[in-house]
């Protein structure tokens, strides 16, 4: 008896270590904010220097990205209305669903009802339950590399195998279709995409998403486009949604109010079935998916009714002015970087909040990979900077521009060109004599 106990705790346990041992963006950043607050800790008030983070993907923190009015006011009309203090059905309220399949609709060339529309707690959740339903024994998932680990670890819960396909940085971090090609087999579930693209700052092509959906129809497999920065594209290439190639190839299209809106706290996202031919139509599809849902709770009852009056009456000068402040603090990213020795950035970012930078190690003395890198700049400098380890590419860092001109100016600048001299810049020259 003794040894069966044991032997199901094994199985089960080695999952939830795989689990437990995967690296998220919170868990790294909220040690990184530990070391400033170690180093900060010894001086006093006057020595401690402002804490910058450039770690978190929450526009909220900088006053430079704020969010509209019409957003706060639906809400509040919503709350004081009354109406929706109840439960939603568990699929979500019908008006947001339709509010949200007529907003993805213009952009597609088919409509979407609201039966192809399931309400959930922010993009995150909306990922967690893509993996679940997908979920069966043996199955495998293609994630980016880079990418975004919540992926990984919604996987390792669910007892999904994680294959990565490579981003191609040379080439403005598409995807290597090759690679996919040799991944996938008959157990493979999902292809997932995001684009625009955490943490590489990629838009797609039309071209390449097209590639992409056929790839994934060769392969048997459906997409599952993360898009939760839809519409936050500021260079050449148009955000073009992948439901665009949902007659192509099954997608299950990922989105929230977060980023586009400026508001992530209200967890307010979406999981789209973007399948007009109708595989996810399947009454036994439709049960598990509605099933599933059942067990979940989604966000607040008057968040949803807020959602139609969110959609239909935020201003187009709001959107404009986001994507112009975007494309403004990347390229204040891209000019600081290009006078930083140490670091470099193959592309410049078309689109979403983050960009991937690699670190020139040869130039830095005392520093042996990127997580060091990161922790001695939080530490001596009070700077917040994601090691690429996190999303999957060592010896690279993650920049967030989602932040005031003034701090990245400082940060970038100041603390990598004066500040950081103690421990970059003597080394380098002593190099290159
Ligand atoms: C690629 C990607 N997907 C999903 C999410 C989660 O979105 P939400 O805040 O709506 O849960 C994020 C958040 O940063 C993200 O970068």
């Amino acid at each position: 008896m003794e040894s069966v106990v044991v032997g199901i705790g094994i199985g089960t346990m080695n999952h939830e270590y795989k689990a437990t041992s995967t690296i998220t963006i919170k868990g790294i950043l909220s040690l990184l904010m530990e070391s400033v607050g170690e180093n900060n800790n010894n001086k006093d008030d006057n020595e401690s220097k402002r804490v910058i983070s450039l770690g978190m993907g929450d526009p909220t923190l900088s006053t430079f990205f704020p969010n509209t009015k019409v957003t706060e006011e639906a809400v509040a009309d919503s709350l004081h209305s009354g109406k929706f203090h109840g439960y939603a059905p568990t699929a979500g309220l019908l008006q947001a669903r339709n509010a949200i399949a007529k907003y993805l609709s213009n952009d597609l060339p088919y409509e979407l009802s609201s039966d192809d529309v399931f309400i959930t707690c922010g993009c995150t959740q909306a990922i967690d339950v893509s993996v679940a339903l997908l979920a069966r024994p043996g199955a495998n998932i293609l994630l980016p590399r880079p990418g975004f680990p919540i992926y990984e670890l919604s996987a390792a819960f669910r007892q999904v195998e994680v294959r990565h396909y490579d981003l191609l940085p040379e080439r403005g971090w598409e995807v290597d279709l090759d690679s996919i090609e040799a991944l996938a087999d008959q157990n493979t579930v999902a292809l997932v995409i995001i684009n625009p693209g955490n943490p590489c700052g990629n838009v797609y092509t039309y071209h390449h998403l097209e590639k992409i959906a056929k790839t994934a129809k060769r392969l048997g497999t459906i997409v599952i486009a993360d898009e939760v920065y839809g519409h936050l594209a500021f260079g050449d290439n148009p955000f073009v949604p992948m439901g665009v190639f949902g007659s192509i190839v099954p997608v299950l299209t990922l989105g929230s109010l977060s980023k586009r809106w400026i508001v992530p706290g209200w967890r307010l996202g979406w999981f789209v079935t973007s399948d007009p031919s109708g595989t996810f139509r399947k009454p036994k599809v439709v049960e598990r998916i509605k099933k599933y849902f059942d067990l979940l709770g989604g966000p607040a009852t008057f968040i949803q009714a807020a959602v139609p009056r969110i959609i239909t009456q935020t201003e187009e000068v709001f959107f404009r002015k986001t994507i112009d402040n975007l494309r403004h603090t990347a390229d204040i990213c891209c000019q600081e970087i290009e006078d930083i020795p140490c670091i470099s950035s193959p592309c410049k970012p078309q689109g979403s909040m983050a960009m991937m930078v690699e670190l020139n190690l040869s130039l830095l003395e005392d520093i042996s990979d990127d997580i060091d890198f990161c922790f001695k700049l939080a530490k001596e400098e009070s700077v917040i900077i994601l090691p690429g380890t996190a999303v999957g590419l060592k010896d690279w860092i993650r920049i967030t521009f989602a932040a005031d001109p003034s701090a990245l100016r400082e940060a970038l600048g100041l603390c990598l060109l004066l500040k950081m001299v103690a421990f970059f810049l003597p080394h380098y020259t002593t190099k290159e004599d």
